[in-house]
């Protein structure tokens, strides 16, 4: 009697173990996939965007380029800690200032199509790629803005200042000579369950 029990109890386990992966591998839809990314991006690029703008107010593009030299990488990884499991964002861009977001070669491949689109005069839009049932990776263009020239632009928009303080920092500085309205790079959203 207490042996058929422990048989049925094993099938039992088998049963709801089975449900529990089924579940766990379950496809997300674009909609999900896209919720998600959208949460990080405003976690990790919200924190850098606001900090940046508030040392522009506050301090000036100078000390702004100082603090984007020195504490941006930290701060996003402090922000990257509060992402959920298996959840990562980074920049990438084909014009890198700091060569750790240097774009791949898949990564170009999205870059230009989004470019693309955008000479079609179309608003750039988020990129979904469902790499398999439980790994997506999510695009958000970044496009430069009037803020953006003074670190990002040609000799006759950037702040003079701040430059000499980010091409001290940045000898191999590829991020410049853009005018506004261009795709500088995007948020690069990895998830996976
Ligand atoms: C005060 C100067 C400053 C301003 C203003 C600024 N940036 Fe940057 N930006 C930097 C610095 C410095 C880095 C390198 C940071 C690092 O090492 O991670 C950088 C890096 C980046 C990167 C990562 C890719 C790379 O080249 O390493 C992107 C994307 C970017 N900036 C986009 C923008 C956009 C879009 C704006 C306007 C909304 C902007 N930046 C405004 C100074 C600035």
């Amino acid at each position: 009697m207490l042996q058929k029990k422990i048989v049925l109890l094993f099938i039992a386990t088998l049963f709801i173990m089975n449900e529990y992966s089924f579940i766990n591998a379950k496809e997300l839809s674009e909609m999900e996939v896209k919720k998600i990314a959208k949460e990080a991006i405003k976690n990790v690029g919200g924190k850098l965007k606001h900090t940046l703008m508030q040392k522009v107010k506050n301090d000036g593009v100078a000390s702004a380029a100082d603090f984007c030299s020195s504490e941006a990488g930290k701060l996003a990884k402090e922000a990257s800690k509060t992402l959920p499991e298996g959840v990562s964002v980074k920049r990438i861009t084909n014009k890198p200032r700091n060569s750790i977001n240097k774009a791949t070669i898949e990564n170009l491949k999205v870059l230009s199509t989004i470019e693309l689109k955008m000479k079609e005069g179309k608003t750039p839009a988020m990129v979904v790629r469902k790499l398999s049932n439980n790994h997506y990776q999510v695009y958000k263009p970044l496009v430069i803005g009037k803020n953006c020239l003074n670190c990002h632009g040609d000799s006759s928009t950037r702040n003079k200042q701040a430059y000499q303080i980010i091409q001290k920092k940045y000898p191999n500085d590829k991020a410049i000579g853009y005018k506004k309205g261009e795709l500088r790079g995007a948020f690069l959203v990895d998830i996976k369950r």
